[in-house]
Order: C-alpha cells, then sequence, then structure tokens
C-alpha cells in the first residue's frame, strides 16, 4: 500500500538526499529502491539474522529481482532504516497487507553493528504510527522464534502482546522450532502514552 499523504512532510535526508517516509527521534524510515539491493542482500546473509528470521540468503540478482517485483506490489511496503545522518542501519517492513481485513506482518532486521542501541524499537515503534496513524490497519502481527530475545523484547516493548505459539512451525540447523505469535491491535496502539513518531 501506498501512503499518498504524510510523505511530503518528513522531507529529503540532507546528507543522503534519501526522501524520507518518516522521520522519528532517533531513526527515519526511507523506501527502499533497487539500489539498495547490495545492502539488503549483504544484511540477509547475516547468519544470527538468517538464523532468527529463517531467511535464506539469495544470490544480489534475485534480491534486485524482488525488490523490483515488491516495489510492483501493493501488498507490501519495505523500508530502510536511516541513522540521523542517513546512515542505513536496517530493514523493516509492512508484508502481507490485507485491506480489506486491516491486517498486515511486521519485518524488522538490523546490521549486526547497530543492534543493541535503542534503534529497533525506534524503528519500529516508527512504523507502527504509520500503520496505524497514517494507514487504516487494524492489527499488526509478527511471528519470531520463541528463543529470539531480542526480538521479544522489543516488539514487547512496542506494544505487541504474545498471543500464541505456532509449535514445530520452522526448520533451522536440523531441527524444528516453534514461532512465537505476537500482535498489536489499533485499540491498544490508541491506549499508548508514548509519543508518536510524527511529534518527533
Ligand atoms: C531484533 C532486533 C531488531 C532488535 O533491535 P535492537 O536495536 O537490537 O533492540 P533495542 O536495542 O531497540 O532493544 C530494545 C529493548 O529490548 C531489550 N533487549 C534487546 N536485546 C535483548 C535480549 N537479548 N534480551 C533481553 N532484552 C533485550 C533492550 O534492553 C531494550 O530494552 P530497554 O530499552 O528497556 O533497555 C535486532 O536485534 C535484529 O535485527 N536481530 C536480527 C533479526 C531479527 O531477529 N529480527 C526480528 C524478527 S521479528
Amino acid at each position: 500500500m501506498t501512503e499518498d499523504s504524510g510523505t511530503a512532510d518528513a522531507g529529503l535526508d540532507a546528507e543522503t538526499g534519501r526522501e524520507l517516509c518518516r522521520r522519528a527521534e532517533s531513526v527515519g524510515l526511507a523506501a527502499v529502491d533497487v539500489d539498495d539491493a547490495e545492502l539488503l542482500h549483504g544484511w540477509r546473509s547475516d547468519p544470527v539474522a538468517a538464523y532468527e528470521i529463517g531467511i535464506w540468503p539469495r544470490s544480489l540478482t534475485a534480491m534486485r529481482e524482488r525488490i523490483e517485483r515488491d516495489t510492483e506490489d501493493d501488498d507490501r511496503d519495505d523500508f530502510l532504516v536511516l541513522l540521523p545522518d542517513g546512515t542505513p542501519i536496517g530493514h523493516i517492513a509492512l508484508s502481507n497487507q490485507n485491506i480489506v481485513n486491516g491486517t498486515a506482518q511486521v519485518e524488522l532486521m538490523l546490521a549486526p553493528e547497530y543492534r543493541g542501541q535503542g534503534h529497533g524499537s525506534a524503528a519500529l515503534d516508527a512504523l507502527v504510527d504509520l500503520a496505524f496513524g497514517e494507514l487504516p490497519f487494524h492489527r499488526l502481527a509478527v511471528e519470531t522464534h520463541t528463543e529470539n530475545a531480542s526480538a521479544l523484547a522489543v516488539l514487547t516493548k512496542s506494544g505487541f502482546v504474545h498471543e500464541g505459539v505456532s509449535r514445530a512451525a520452522c526448520l533451522h540447523r536440523g531441527r524444528r522450532h516453534d514461532l512465537a505469535v505476537l500482535s498489536l491491535l489499533r485499540p491498544e496502539w490508541e491506549a499508548l502514552s508514548r509519543p508518536r513518531a510524527w511529534d518527533a
């Protein structure tokens, strides 16, 4: 889904010249472009991320093709997470968007050297504010390994509620893993007392 309103107010990032869709206090979000394929390809090749998210490293060519395809699709929006100086530090997305049901899935991955500094929470809050504050979603859901402590901590901090476990739902390194299912509903987002990304 593309957002017609609210994109212009975030403006152009001074350092990189990228058009920001969202500017929160400590990070900005900019739409992923095909020239970002190399960055995403590098991050997706990180073994920790591959293990935690269950992604399979693809060729750079396949990555480029996928971004091109995703740009045409209106069931997902992909963003780079940027520091205030324009440094790209990760990828966040609203995928599987279903406008009739008002549902979408959240994907989040930071480059290893930028983890553990609060950027994951900042990026997630900015995306959540976009999904509920500018787009008509009612439910955002995430699945992650039940052992992915950092993801569970970040999601819980952003208000996501643990709603269940998909047992033996993925296979990594020769064994089956359970996936925790978390979600955030619009009324729960409305009840959050934190400042919104647009207040930054
Ligand atoms: C999961 C991920 C996005 C988290 O982002 P991050 O920037 O590292 O996390 P933050 O620094 O914002 O941490 C937010 C909170 O979680 C807590 N936290 C982070 N890692 C934790 C861990 N391993 N155990 C317990 N708490 C943890 C932090 O202490 C912080 O809480 P606080 O503000 O109360 O101190 C990042 O680690 C990542 O990209 N991992 C690989 C890909 C992945 O697993 N994606 C998740 C798919 S849903």
